[in-house]
């Protein structure tokens, strides 16, 4: 079976329908999203109306635990809160609610044997990021409830590490950017960002998983960035969450 895996599309709705078309062309067995629908961007309600239609499951990330009062805001900066306050302000009874019923942690068992978590699946409610193997090896810790294969966003960076024993991690070269993950231990895929990316690279991130063949394959897409800059400059948002999509930082 394959499955396509997104996250932090962050209310950039043109990036959404981006990655949801090249989605529709693979024709997944599931789609799942790995949080932060909203936040930043300037389309909270079309961005969330999609996810309720194609997901078939997703987590709670963090811009969307303080949409839905969650999580602690007071410690992110002021234009964060700003469009997280706005955000909340803006959706419907519908939508909050869409967002309210997300989990932290979602585990799909067969088929597949894979994890979703919006940060780090060892305290998933803290929102620690993955950046590198030192984060990898803290998971260690909660061993026993990875799984396979566990997907995470969060850092809107595409990584994948290998958990290789004796509390060792390697990352994977994914400049091929479809690997096949026959080693032998739990890894983890860090799957980018549709609607913020910050590798440098502008366009929308998703992965795809191939549960018979074992293959990750790293996907991106183009999309209007334009269109978003324009859109969160017209409703005065914080003008930097647009024109910093221009160049994927
Ligand atoms: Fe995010």
């Amino acid at each position: 079976m394959i499955f396509a895996l997104f996250g932090d599309v962050h209310s950039n709705f043109p990036a959404l329908e981006a990655v949801v078309k090249e989605i529709k062309k693979i024709s997944p067995d599931g789609i799942y999203f790995l949080g932060d629908a909203v936040g930043y961007g300037p389309w909270p309600k079309e961005t969330l109306d999609q996810l309720k239609e194609i997901v078939t499951e997703g987590v709670l990330g963090n811009h969307d635990a303080g949409v839905v009062g969650k999580t602690d805001i007071s410690d992110y900066y002021d234009a964060v809160r700003y469009v997280i306050n706005w955000t909340t302000d803006t959706i419907t009874n519908d939508q909050y609610e869409f967002l309210d019923m997300l989990k932290y942690i979602h585990v799909v068992d067969n088929p597949g044997n894979f994890l979703l978590s919006h940060g780090s699946p060892r305290m998933p409610e803290r929102y620690d990021y993955i950046f590198g193997c030192k984060s990898i090896r803290k998971l260690y810790e909660v061993e026993p409830y990875l799984k396979e294969v566990n997907f995470v966003g969060h850092s809107h960076y595409m990584n994948l590490f290998a958990m290789t024993g004796s509390e060792k991690a390697v990352e994977i070269d994914i400049s091929t950017q479809e690997i096949e993950i026959d080693y032998g231990c739990p890894v983890v895929c860090v799957c980018g960002s549709v609607g913020q990316p910050r590798d440098g690279d502008p366009r929308a991130g998703f992965v795809t998983f191939d549960t018979d063949k074992k293959v990750i394959k790293f996907h991106r897409v183009e999309y209007d960035i334009e269109k978003t800059v324009n859109k969160v400059k017209e409703l005065r948002l914080p003008r930097s969450f647009g024109e910093r999509l221009r160049n994927g930082y």
